[in-house]
């Protein structure tokens, strides 16, 4: 491969979220979850975050990374309505300023799937209008202690991946299945969450204030055999269902947009075919397709017209087998987005660090850096080298692990 270059400027980051790395999250509707034996294993201390946080952003500065993503945890700021923990608040904005010390930008997400336990107690969460009227008081309360210390302000994270567990699959909380009626409700009051949070962090932080939210894009092709052509409308519709109905309710309010990307979604004229053609698999057997990064960013781009940051994007990859040869096949697509005209501002891997992956507990293990649970160290994987070189380098050089492959044998998946 020839070398690759980024534009002057572009980030790069790694992102991670509270109650998957923090531990301790007592007041989260997750914990409560985890308590009912709905998960594998229960979250405990997860990655000891809450404490080890400097760890974290050494590690995260060591790597050359230019900005670095976490989330607030509701619960744990505002553990009873209307009742604050100033000293937690005052941690957040102390990581938030330890991450610019650092040299790094700082990018925030104010929601990242869990709630506050007082919130869904006697209701549905994100079903009524207490849920964004709550959501609002809360983000009007942090912004004045964190904003002095913010880039990047996103207000909800995967509102679609938090509807398809808890209303269509029923696996997380509030742990429905099939709820369709359910599940565009609480869209509907997600977006209006969104609307509410973005106006108060402009009111708050100022008209410079970069407000967006991240949300996952599926990347949906016409499987081996089908024509593309045949397959257009009802892939067209699994976009908008999947990602684009929610967008659709927020556009006017996103200054940028977050795109992560994990795997594809192949298509014949009836289904989704997850078995098309001999693609790597990921430890949790998810399809590797880096093309699809490609994909969704230029839609992203061409329907939405804001800043771009790819804000997710990763692997469960415990053995560090596969995941350099991840990165720089999805990076070398998302180049070819940018040299397209997208307007890409950075990407951010996920994870930083291994993390409590939700119902899944701890077996997948999705860090740059390997996590001891036991003594809670962080080890970069040799793969993190890689990503810190490209960093380091804002491009690809030649050549660069050419003699990676994936565990399938496969080789190079980048653009040809
Ligand atoms: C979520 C993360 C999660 C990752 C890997 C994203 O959907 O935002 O919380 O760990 O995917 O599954």
């Amino acid at each position: 491969m020839d070398e690759i270059r980024f534009p002057a400027g572009f980030l790069w980051g790694a992102s991670t979220s509270a109650y998957q790395i923090e531990g301790g999250n007592t007041h989260a509707d997750w914990w409560a979850w985890e308590r009912d034996r709905r998960v594998a294993e229960p979250s405990a201390r997860a990655a000891d975050s809450w404490n080890r946080w400097r760890d974290d952003l050494d590690l995260a500065a060591s790597l050359g990374l230019s900005v670095y993503r976490i989330s607030v945890e509701w619960s744990r700021v505002e553990p009873e309505p209307g009742r604050f923990d100033e000293a937690a608040v005052g941690r957040y904005a102390e990581i938030l300023a330890g991450i610019r010390e650092r040299g790094m930008q700082s990018m925030v997400v104010l929601w990242h799937f869990t709630n506050p336990g007082w919130l869904v107690e006697s209701r549905q969460p994100w079903h009524e209008d207490c849920s964004p009227e709550a959501f609002e008081h809360y983000v009007r309360r942090i912004v004045p202690a964190l904003a002095p210390y913010v880039d990047w302000w996103a207000t909800l994270n995967e509102a679609n991946t938090y509807v398809d567990h808890g209303w269509m699959r029923g696996d997380w909380p509030p742990g429905r299945s099939g709820d369709w009626a359910g599940a565009m409700r609480a869209y509907e009051y997600l977006a209006r969450g969104h609307r509410r949070a973005y106006a108060a962090i402009r009111e708050l932080a100022g008209p410079d204030a970069r407000v967006g939210l991240t949300h996952v894009m599926p990347w949906a092709h016409a499987a081996a055999g089908a024509s593309a052509a045949l397959t257009a409308p009802h892939r067209a519709f699994f976009h908008w269902e999947a990602a684009g109905f929610f967008l659709g309710k927020v556009r006017d309010e996103l200054d940028w947009l977050g795109v992560q990307y994990y795997y594809d979604t192949p298509m014949d004229l009836r289904s989704q075919v997850d078995g098309d053609g001999d693609v790597p698999r990921t430890d949790l057997d998810w399809r590797i397709y880096p093309e699809g990064l490609y994909g969704v960013v230029r839609e992203a781009w061409k329907r939405y017209r804001v800043p771009i940051l790819v804000t997710e994007n990763g692997l469960a990859d415990a053995a560090d087998a596969q995941r350099g040869r991840f990165i720089i096949d999805h990076l070398a697509w998302l180049a070819r987005a940018i040299d397209e005209g997208a307007d890409v501002r950075g990407y951010l891997h996920w994870s930083l660090i291994d993390n409590f992956e939700w119902a899944y507990g701890f077996t997948p293990r999705f860090g740059l850096a390997e996590v001891d649970y036991e003594t809670f160290s962080r080890t970069p994987r040799q793969s993190a080298a890689i990503y810190a070189r490209i960093a380091r380098e804002n491009g690809i050089a030649a050549g660069l692990g050419e003699d990676l492959r994936y565990a399938n044998g496969a080789g190079p998946l980048g653009p040809r």
